[in-house]
């Protein structure tokens, strides 16, 4: 999926092709966005900006925003991905096809809590719905996408092992997983399925590395530090140290 196996996770209204690039040294990925699709989840969005102190992308044309964004990678030593809300299929795949011709993962949202996006019916609610995640899903997969999904742990009434199942099943390729404080997760979902995992939330140093690693995941992601250089390369020094003491190595 990507190598090194360090991540930079989506930040929303900061995560953009400037913060990729700063982040491309140390990183094998880069999750730009999130960006959201279709109406439900931009009205969301629009009222997260207006009620709250937080950032939002908000252009007038998201899949051409995504275009010119991953277009601003070409050429950089990172592999791009975009991390995206939305209720619908269509603008899924529309955007897919655009990431597939930039050789991006497309990441579906099933993560984010906030209040606005869940009533939009987006984010961490499709845990709880995978009825309504799977179209998503084959929607990126059909576009010929690589397919990451972003899903977070303590979600009251959601099997995570369940719902890593059916994404698989829907042609998921990767699971980003947010663990919260419950990072022994990573294990269940990594006996449970084949996807390549990518364990998030609090990675700063060698022993959240190796805890990780030990539980199975593929790589790490390091979401609100991702523009501090010295945390970026503390966390990829200990991912090469702890996958050449496993054995896995890729040089
Ligand atoms: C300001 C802010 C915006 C975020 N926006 C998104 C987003 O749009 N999509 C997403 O999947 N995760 C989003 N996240 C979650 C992060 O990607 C990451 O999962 C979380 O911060 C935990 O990782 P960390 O401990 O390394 O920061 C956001 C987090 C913060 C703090």
């Amino acid at each position: 999926m990507f190598e090194p196996r360090l991540a930079l996770a989506s930040l929303s209204g900061e995560a953009d092709a400037e913060w990729a690039k700063q982040g491309a040294e140390w990183a094998g990925a880069a999750f730009l966005g999130g960006v959201s699709l279709d109406e439900p989840t931009r009205a969301a969005a629009r009222g997260i900006v207006a009620d709250r102190d937080r950032s939002e992308f908000l252009p007038a044309d998201p899949v051409a925003f995504v275009d010119r964004q991953l277009s601003a990678l070409s050429g950089v030593d990172v592999r791009p991905g975009i991390n995206v809300r939305s209720t619908t299929a269509a603008p899924v795949r529309e955007v897919a096809a655009v990431a597939a011709e930039h050789d991006a993962i497309v990441e579906i949202n099933a993560h984010c809590r906030q209040a606005e996006l869940c009533a939009a019916g987006a984010g961490e609610t499709l845990l709880r719905n995978p009825d309504r995640l799977v179209p998503l899903v084959e929607a990126a997969a059909s576009a010929g996408a690589d397919v990451s999904v972003k899903v977070r742990t303590e979600h009251a009434g959601v099997d995570l092992v369940d719902v890593a199942g059916r994404v698989e099943a829907a042609g998921a390729d990767a699971l980003h997983v947010d663990a919260m404080d419950s990072e022994s997760v990573v294990a269940d979902l990594a006996a449970a399925t084949d996807c390549f995992l990518i364990a998030n939330n609090g990675v700063r140093d060698e022993a959240s590395v190796r805890e990780y690693l030990d539980f199975g995941a593929d790589a790490v992601s390091v979401g609100r530090p991702s523009d501090d250089p010295a945390v970026l390369e503390r966390v990829a020094d200990a991912v090469a140290a702890s996958r050449r003491q496993k054995g896995q190595s890729a040089d």
